[in-house]
């Protein structure tokens, strides 16, 4: 097991409300009780600049932005989190753990936003050294149960709106149909369970 996760680039995604960040951490827990350095990070964010970029993404106020605007900051803020942490901690041979990645511009902006998932693919790889991870898994949910997990204050993304997010998850499947290193977990069921169906997939 030790062999298979030093050096490998993980990361779960889904649709706000699936769950990722309570798997993200018990994922994290169960690769470094295999012995694996492993680092987590969330996208966006991490970096100082891109903290930065997520506030600006997140902002309630900034109602108006379009999706190409978000695209490009979306992208920039992960190319700085390339260049300061994923790229020398893959190469030290530690397993990165990612909190959302390409996968997500591809289902939000590329998908639901129409900008089209090939741009997306296509400004990645002109901005990034590595655009695909070894495996991204995908917590599916629908949208009742995303909604009975997010009882708090929505973010300018949550906030766009059913119709949005219905296809959002659609971006996330229809990814999954297109790549072989992008799984669908059903992430309706209890916590203990979406963990053990991860696991399978590191095995
Ligand atoms: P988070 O709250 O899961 O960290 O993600 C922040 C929000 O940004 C969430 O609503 C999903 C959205 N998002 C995109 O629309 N495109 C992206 O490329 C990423 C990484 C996140």
């Amino acid at each position: 097991m030790n062999k298979i996760l030093k050096g490998k680039f993980l990361v779960l995604d889904g649709p706000d409300g699936c769950g990722k960040s309570t798997q993200t951490r018990l994922l994290s827990e169960w690769i470094a009780d295999q012995g694996v350095v492993v680092v987590s990070y969330r996208d966006p964010g991490t970096t100082l600049v891109g903290e930065k970029i997520r506030d600006i993404l997140l902002d309630t106020a900034h109602e108006g932005m379009g999706d190409n605007v978000e695209v490009l900051l979306y992208m920039a803020a992960r190319a700085q989190l390339w260049k300061e942490h994923i790229a020398p901690d893959l190469a030290a041979g530690k397993c990165v753990l990612m909190d959302r990645w390409l996968s997500s511009t591809c289902a939000y902006q590329g998908w639901a936003g129409g900008f089209g998932v090939e741009k997306v693919i296509k400004i990645a790889t002109d901005s990034l050294e590595r655009i695909w991870p070894d495996l991204t898994v995908v917590l599916d949910v629908d949208a009742e149960t995303a909604a009975a997990r997010m009882q708090r204050d929505l973010d300018r993304m949550e906030q766009k709106g059913d119709i949005y997010h219905a296809k959002v998850r659609e971006g996330f499947l229809k990814l999954s149909e297109i790549h072989s290193s992008v799984k669908v977990i059903d992430a309706r069921q209890t916590v203990e369970q979406v963990h053990k169906d991860i696991l399978k997939l590191m095995l």
